[in-house]
């Protein structure tokens, strides 16, 4: 860096381009916290768009509400994707909402409206640009460790292990997930009823059909 800056600053004898020279350093910084989702930019900074009123309910009501009394609570998430040398792309623009238990709620969207982007804010996959995601009171970002204890995700494409059977899948993931080996049997005997898949536990989950292969 002291050779770019002698470079520019002495060799070429312009003091223009001192300011250019920090200037640029400075956004090259900002550029790649953009990239990395770390720049926790301010919620609305962006540009201005028009709101439906209940959009604008929903926002008001997740921002008055404390993390501990929404289960699942998204405050003006933001991620910006940088795209290019001196391009960025706002994949997820101020989104808002807080949902109660025992709700069941669905994410709409055309394609690249930023949905998957959202979950994967939800699941510690990528780091927001900006605001507060937070499970069972856990911020997603600071305590992932306990928001993850309250979590199951099923992401848009199976992530069994096709080799091994229906059992040893639940196995696993029961493992991964942490539930203690004193409660893992009953867990996955009740999973197997739960889903109706008594007649394939001991099958290849490879050899699912489609439909059962979502319900593992
Ligand atoms: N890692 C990335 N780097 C750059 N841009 C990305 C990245 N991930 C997603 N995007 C962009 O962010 C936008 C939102 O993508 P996302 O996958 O969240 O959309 P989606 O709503 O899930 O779309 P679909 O309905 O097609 O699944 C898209 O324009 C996509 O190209
Ligand atoms: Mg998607």
């Amino acid at each position: 860096m002291l050779i770019l800056f002698f470079e520019a600053i002495v060799y070429r004898n312009c003091w223009a381009r001192c300011f250019y020279f920090i200037f640029n350093c400075c956004y090259r910084a900002t550029s790649r916290q953009l990239e990395d989702g770390y720049g926790d930019l301010p919620a609305n900074s962006s540009d201005a768009e028009v709101k439906d009123d209940d959009v604008m309910a929903e926002e008001k009501r997740v921002a008055a509400a404390k993390p501990k009394e929404m289960p699942v609570r998204v405050n003006q998430l933001k991620k910006v994707f940088k795209t290019g040398l001196c391009k960025n792309l706002t994949a997820v623009n101020n989104v808002s909402f807080g949902l109660e238990t025992g709700e069941c709620f669905a994410l709409l969207g055309v394609n690249g409206a930023g949905k998957t982007t959202v979950f994967k804010s939800l699941t510690n996959d990528t780091v927001p640009t900006g605001g507060r995601v937070s499970i069972g009171g856990w911020d997603v970002q600071r305590w992932f460790g306990f928001a993850r204890k309250r979590i199951g995700y099923c992401p848009q494409h199976n992530t069994i292990f096709e080799q091994l059977s229906v059992i040893e899948n639940l196995y696993l993931f029961a493992r991964i997930k942490g539930v203690k080996w004193t409660v893992r049997k009953s867990l996955v005997n009740r999973t197997i009823e739960k889903m109706n898949l008594q007649d394939h536990k001991y099958k290849e989950a490879g050899t699912l059909s489609g439909g059962n292969k979502r319900k593992l």
